[in-house]
């Protein structure tokens, strides 16, 4: 397979722009096909915006846009392409109109990949006249700086061009896993929703304000969880017994959580409870302060992981 120098993303707005941003960091040439008119200060600011935290994580590229291009025309955008890193609205119609307007225009053995967080690959599929090179990659915001891809082939796959594209995420120091089947929602996304779940009806139930439910998941299990996983971790808690011994420790009143786990509506109701939580939290560290605490925290634990592994 040709290594991948030239990109084309589809769609710019917040996973496009920041696969863009690492693409770049990169020092391929990057593409970007996106109908918004504003979409080259907007894209050229995004950049401008994560060189800092690109340059700390390894790319001393960063920020360069030497290699940027932008070209609003989905059909000649992707002549040239390599690599097609979709990433538009999240609209079936949408997504199909535009696989069928590229399709006859790629060069042979392109892969195209989806970002979707929620829609089936099969369904996707169904916009190629020749499924086989659509796959699916999906990214956790912000791209340029979460290491993990979800990503996911079937039967109607080309299979060396999920592995090609799987070796090129993970050049890009990402961290890949595979779906062995379809499933709304993909994993990690189940995952999140069901503990936000469980944080909503924390808060519907009265047992702790939306702060001290945050506070409980970032200073606890959550800082664990940013170094190994849940099943890893409860094995470390089982001792010399490992998961067998946590289960016949804590499996029995693990099990009447598991019962009693509440259920959650977005309806009117609980959005306004949680904006109220929101604007408590807000009140003393606006979005700009999270979102720092957030790019901050992340490049610092990415570093500590690099220095681990490079040990
Ligand atoms: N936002 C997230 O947290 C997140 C995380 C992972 C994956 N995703 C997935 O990434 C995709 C994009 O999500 P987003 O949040 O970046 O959306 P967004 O609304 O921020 O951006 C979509 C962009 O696509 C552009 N666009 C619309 N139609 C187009 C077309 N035909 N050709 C080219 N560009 C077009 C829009 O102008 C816009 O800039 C979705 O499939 C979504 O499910 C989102």
């Amino acid at each position: 397979m040709k290594t991948i120098e030239r990109i084309t993303i589809l769609g710019a707005g917040t996973i496009g722009m920041s696969w863009a941003a690492l693409f770049l960091a990169s020092g391929r040439t990057v593409t970007i096909c996106d109908p918004d008119e504003s979409i080259e200060p907007k894209m050229l600011a995004f950049l401008a915006s994560t060189k800092t935290a690109l340059i700390s994580l390894g790319w001393p590229n960063a920020g360069c846009n030497k290699k940027l291009r932008f070209d609003a025309n989905p059909v000649t955008a992707v002549q040239q392409a390599q690599f097609i890193q979709e990433s538009i609205a999240e609209r079936l119609d949408l997504k199909h109109q535009l696989y069928q307007s590229i399709e006859p225009h790629l060069a042979p053995g392109t892969p195209v990949a989806t970002s979707t967080s929620g829609l089936g690959l099969t369904e996707l599929q169904r916009g190629f006249k020749d499924p086989s090179r659509l796959i699916l990659a999906h990214p956790f915001n912000p791209p340029h700086l979460i290491p993990l891809v979800e990503m996911m082939g079937n039967q109607d796959t080309d299979t060396s061009l999920l592995a090609h594209a799987e070796s090129f995420y993970t050049s890009l120091g990402k961290q890949t896993i595979r779906l062995e089947r379809e499933i709304p929602g993909h994993i990690a996304n189940r995952l999140q929703s069901a503990l936000w779940r469980e944080c909503i009806y924390l808060l519907k139930s009265g047992v702790a304000s939306l702060e001290d439910i945050d506070k409980a998941v970032t200073y606890g299990p959550g800082l664990r969880w940013a170094a190994l996983g849940p099943s890893s971790l409860f094995h470390l808690g089982g001792g010399d017994k490992g998961i067998s011994g946590f289960c016949e420790h804590i499996g029995p009143p693990m099990q009447t959580w598991w019962d009693d786990l509440g259920d959650a509506q977005l309806d009117a109701e609980t959005i306004a409870l949680l904006e109220e939580g929101m604007a408590k939290i807000t009140a003393h560290s606006n979005s700009e302060t999270l979102r720092h605490r957030r790019d901050t925290l992340i490049v610092d634990f990415l570093q500590s992981i690099k220095n681990l592994s490079d040990d």
